[in-house]
């Protein structure tokens, strides 16, 4: 098959040429020639030479504007930018493609060489760079079957594949539930026999997979392949521990595990944060914990949310996710998210509303949009039902929001007036009147503004004893 066409960036051309003069040869090779198949944006361009990576990096990079390479030798990789592309070059090698691997990189292979130590049939696809056979595909493996047939195999014995780097197994998973691909069956055996070498791959390598697999169309494939194949238990058990039911006096609850995969495929079409999706795969789970069966209520799981967002720093610190803002957000998330449905049930008042938007503040929307995809009812009717009310709830939270200005709530009146005006240093008290306040503007009692806060702080501290030492004073 010919390529030409494809080969649109200008680094293809400078390649050629300078390979031609030296005698060896040039390869696009990997995710951006099977991305070209699949018609899926790629910004990432792999050269391979039968030579040199790095300085066939550094005399491409002279020629296309003395361009900046950065070089990874103990990778022997180099790589440069070019507007918004990134071109990285490589040797070929006789030895497994692994850029963790502390082994010493053995160069100087063939181009089949290389081809047989990548990781999958359809990353494995190269062109020719070459003056003979210019956009020439070399496809030794029938990469280009497996894409149309959507299909993930390993090049040469799955156990070979994986244990030259055991990372690729979560790749596996994580290209099957990006591109919607079924990993064939051999390869799938290989990874369940050899998922426990995954323990020496580094957690940040396997969160960012991780990460790929939440940000994917419909995340619960990878979910469900990683529990099917065993890695769940290891990696994740206390995702793991929501799957299957209890039933006491045939009195079955659901099995969270499913019901946490369709809610972030809930999700998914309704946001790309990842820290919103991470919320979704993580709002239940101190289900198993909290679980009780009372025999007046059925099945509970009290304080989930709580003891959830208390989980969440030590799985956050384990698969090494970041342990600032982010984190917060989604502990944020976790303990909010009955409130919106709790709301919607009942009568929808704007004092409820109004202490909704104070606790989320400008979290307000993504909370609704995890509430939204927490409904996985199959009940049809029940199903609607509840998304009209959140409708309503939508609507109220817009409308209040806009009267009070809750979202960002600041006291309208401070600390510092309150002990000013009563001659008070910081005590309980101080505390009590500001509360007081806050809890007078969310019931509605009062609105938002400094004017009717002071006189509220004036009635409530003669309600407690207190006179004002100054007077009169806004
Ligand atoms: N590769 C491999 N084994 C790995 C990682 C990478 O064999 N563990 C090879 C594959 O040929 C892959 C290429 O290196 O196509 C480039 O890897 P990378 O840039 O990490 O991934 P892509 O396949 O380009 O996919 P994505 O950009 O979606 O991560």
């Amino acid at each position: 098959m010919m390529m030409k066409e494809y080969l649109k960036h200008q680094v293809f051309n400078v390649v050629s040429d300078i390979v031609a003069k030296e005698g060896v040869e040039a390869y696009v090779i990997g995710g951006f020639v099977r991305d070209l198949f699949l018609k899926r944006k790629n910004t990432d361009i792999d050269i391979v030479v039968t030579g040199n990576g790095i300085a066939l990096a550094e005399k491409v990079a002279k020629k296309m504007g003395n361009l900046k390479v950065s070089v990874f030798k103990s990778f022997g990789t180099a790589m440069f930018r070019h507007r918004d592309v990134e071109i990285e070059f490589v040797g070929a090698r006789k030895e497994s493609y692994n850029r963790n691997s502390r082994k010493p990189i053995v160069e100087n292979g063939t181009l089949e060489d290389d081809q047989n130590r990548r990781d999958f049939t359809i990353n494995a696809l190269a062109i020719s760079l070459n003056k003979e056979n210019y956009g020439q595909l070399v496809d030794p493996f029938n990469g280009i079957k497996d894409i149309e047939n959507r299909i993930i195999r390993t090049p040469l014995d799955p156990f070979i594949t994986f244990s030259d780097d055991p990372l690729r197994m979560m790749r596996a998973i994580r290209f099957a539930t990006q591109l919607g691909f079924y990993i064939e069956d051999a390869t799938y055996e290989g990874i369940v026999g050899n998922r426990e070498r995954l323990s020496i791959v580094s957690k940040e390598r396997i969160a960012e997979e991780l990460n790929k697999i939440i940000l994917s169309p419909r995340p619960s494939i990878g979910f469900k392949l990683l529990e099917k194949t065993g890695i769940l238990k290891d990696l994740f058990p206390e995702l793991q521990n929501l799957k299957g039911v209890d039933s006491v006096n045939g009195k079955a609850h659901k099995d969270n595990f499913y019901h946490t995969l369709e809610v972030l495929d809930q999700i998914a079409p309704n946001t790309d944060d990842l820290w919103l999706r991470w919320s979704a795969l993580l709002h239940d789970i101190a289900k198993p914990l909290t679980k009780r069966f009372d025999p007046a209520q059925g099945w509970t799981f009290h304080a989930h949310n709580h003891v959830g967002e208390r989980m969440i720093p030590a799985i956050f610190q384990r698969l090494k996710l970041p342990l600032n803002e982010k984190m917060k957000f989604v502990q944020k998330m976790v303990f909010l998210h009955m409130r919106p449905i709790v709301l919607s049930e009942e009568e929808v008042t704007d004092s409820a509303v109004r202490r909704l938007l104070f606790e989320a503040g400008d979290d307000i929307d993504n909370l609704m949009t995890l509430c939204e995809a927490d409904i996985t009812s199959k009940n049809p009717e029940k199903k609607d039902r509840h998304l009209r009310n959140f409708k309503i709830v939508r609507r109220k939270l817009k409308e209040i929001e806009e009267k009070d200005q809750i979202r960002n709530f600041q006291p309208p009146v401070s600390g510092e007036t309150i002990m000013e005006v009563f001659g008070l240093t910081p005590c309980r008290e101080v505390g009590d009147i500001k509360s007081a306040i806050k809890d007078a503007i969310l019931d509605g009692i009062i609105h938002n503004n400094h004017d009717e806060a002071y006189q509220y702080m004036l009635t409530k501290a003669k309600k407690m004893g207190l006179t004002p030492i100054k007077k009169n004073e806004n």
